[in-house]
């Protein structure tokens, strides 16, 4: 009789102090942070893996695991898994995604300052953008948003634009009557507006399939943007336009960047920081590599465009200026201009 009544109680003791030991190990994780879960964030972007934007996340992720292991774990949702361009500000300002990083076209919700980047020959190149982004007034333009809940961590490259389609488009009236996919800018718009043709705002995602079906006739986008998601396969011609630039901001929101402590911030900066200049190496090679690998791909014609065939589509499209100059600020289209004079 004694022997079933100790054989009962005893896994229960032993529960018990199972138990205790779990209650004392639970509260010794919580107050040292011994084995409690890493904070997951969540990096959404639109584009592939290969691209600048792309490594630029996974490099990110990889300095934060390693700087500030068993603390955070980035995880990075490429192609617009989590979310897409309808959302991902949205989601950033609810907290179900902590760092993004749109094209600067894609924030006119948020602000009207960041159009100056969608005006059509504002910049000569890339070195002209970069001048600009880093200038007092670029800087100023990553604070445009805060009033919003959206802070601008920094800027990112892609590249120029370049316009495709299934008709080579060598002046202005080649555009005529066709219809172009563009991001969700008014500037982009009115560009397409210059030159007759009908612009159709969709999310990067549908872009493909827009032009594989040929609902639309052509876009606009990087060299990386077009051999990355196989536009350049949907597309008989590429004219090689460089009338614009495509580049990010990567943002996150007001509530996250400043609930994060001081000296965990200073990390992400620093990491971040060194991403971006990472990805931006990767742009400038991208926008060499993956130009080359579409011409030799054949699948696309390149068409190049004498120095007056090019003054036609800035004759057509510089007028937009005007219309955005009251939005935009005319002390930054002049700050702009001049990033182009080294
Ligand atoms: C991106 O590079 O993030 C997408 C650009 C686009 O929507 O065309």
């Amino acid at each position: 009789m004694k022997k079933s009544t100790s054989t009962f109680t005893q896994p229960l003791k032993s529960i018990a102090k199972l138990a205790k030991l779990a209650t004392i190990a639970s509260i010794l994780a919580a107050s040292f942070n011994v084995f409690a879960e890493p904070v997951e964030i969540k990096f959404s972007h639109v584009v592939a893996e290969n691209t600048p934007k792309g490594q630029m996340a996974l490099k990110f992720k990889e300095l934060i695991e390693q700087r500030l292991p068993g603390e955070y774990v980035v995880n990075v949702f490429p192609n617009s898994q989590l979310f897409g361009d309808n959302n991902e500000l949205a989601a950033l300002l609810l907290n179900d995604v902590q760092f993004v990083a749109p094209s600067l076209s894609k924030f006119e919700r948020y602000t009207k300052k960041l159009q100056i980047f969608d005006l059509p020959f504002l910049f000569e190149d890339m070195a002209a953008v970069d001048r600009f982004q880093q200038s007092e007034s670029g800087q100023k333009l990553l604070n445009s948003m805060n009033r919003k809940g959206v802070v601008g961590l920094g800027y990112l490259h892609n590249g120029m634009k370049q316009f495709s389609a299934n008709d080579p488009l060598t002046l202005p009236k080649d555009a005529n009557g066709k219809k172009f996919r563009i991001m969700a800018s008014d500037v982009i718009a009115a560009q397409f507006d210059a030159v007759g043709a009908i612009p159709v705002k969709k999310p990067f995602s549908e872009v493909f399939t827009l032009l594989q079906t040929r609902a639309i006739d052509g876009q606009e986008n990087t060299w990386s943007n077009t051999y990355s998601m196989k536009f350049y396969e949907v597309q008989s011609h590429i004219t090689e336009s460089n009338h614009g630039v495509l580049d990010y901001m990567v943002v996150s929101s007001n509530t996250f960047w400043k609930g994060l402590p001081a000296d965990k911030r200073a990390v992400f900066k620093t990491a971040l920081d060194e991403a971006i200049a990472l990805g931006n190496k990767i742009a400038a090679e991208k926008d060499n590599e993956d130009r080359q690998a579409i011409i030799d791909s054949k699948r696309s014609q390149l068409v190049t465009l004498t120095q007056a065939d090019r003054q036609q589509w800035v004759n057509a499209m510089k007028p937009v200026w005007a219309k955005f100059e009251d939005q935009i600020g005319k002390d930054m289209i002049d700050a702009a201009v001049a990033a182009n004079t080294k």
